[in-house]
């Protein structure tokens, strides 16, 4: 936990760096139970499969344009890497759909939720890996959870 901190910010809570990654590094795994139902805080690690993440890997918010990418373990368990040089400080996010093949609301019908991310490249809406664009699948490659890229289409 020593590297990375919980701190309150638009989304609620959100994980933030407490010292500078650089691209590539390692920045922090998920320990969890797995579940079979998805939720908000889920994240997906096959097509039927989900972990219930611990704090502070529970309060990662997503971006369109993540500062963190997603490599699974020996264990099947995500681990989350610099995509690029990040500072102490920064908001630490990842993409929800480099894990998410859909996403909760489009199970249950809720409403949308929109994306705040405020990135010039925001797709407008929190969304998941079958609904991403071609070019952004190939930009994620190599950073998406392993059951995505054996492809369950
Ligand atoms: C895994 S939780 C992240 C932690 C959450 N911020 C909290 O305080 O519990 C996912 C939820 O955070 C919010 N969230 C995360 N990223 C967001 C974004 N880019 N835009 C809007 N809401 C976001 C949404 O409510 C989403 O369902
Ligand atoms: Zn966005």
């Amino acid at each position: 936990m020593a590297d990375v901190q919980i701190k309150r910010n638009q989304f609620g809570k959100g994980v933030f760096s407490t010292r500078s990654f650089q691209k590539g590094e390692w920045v922090l795994g998920v320990v969890g139970p797995l579940v079979k139902q998805r939720s908000i805080y889920t994240i997906q690690i096959a097509p039927d499969l989900h972990v219930m993440p611990r704090s502070p890997a529970k309060y990662l918010n997503h971006s369109c344009d993540p500062n963190l990418g997603v490599k699974m373990n020996r264990s099947g368990l995500p681990e989350f890497y610099a995509l690029r040089p990040i500072e102490a400080g920064e908001h630490l996010t990842f993409d929800y759909a480099m894990t998410e093949y859909v996403l909760e609301e489009m199970e249950t019908g809720r409403e949308r939720t929109k994306c705040g991310c405020g990135a010039a490249n925001c797709r407008g809406w929190i969304g998941s890996y079958s609904e991403l664009p071609p070019e952004m699948k190939r930009r994620y490659a190599g950073f998406i959870a392993d059951y995505l890229r054996e492809g369950i289409e």
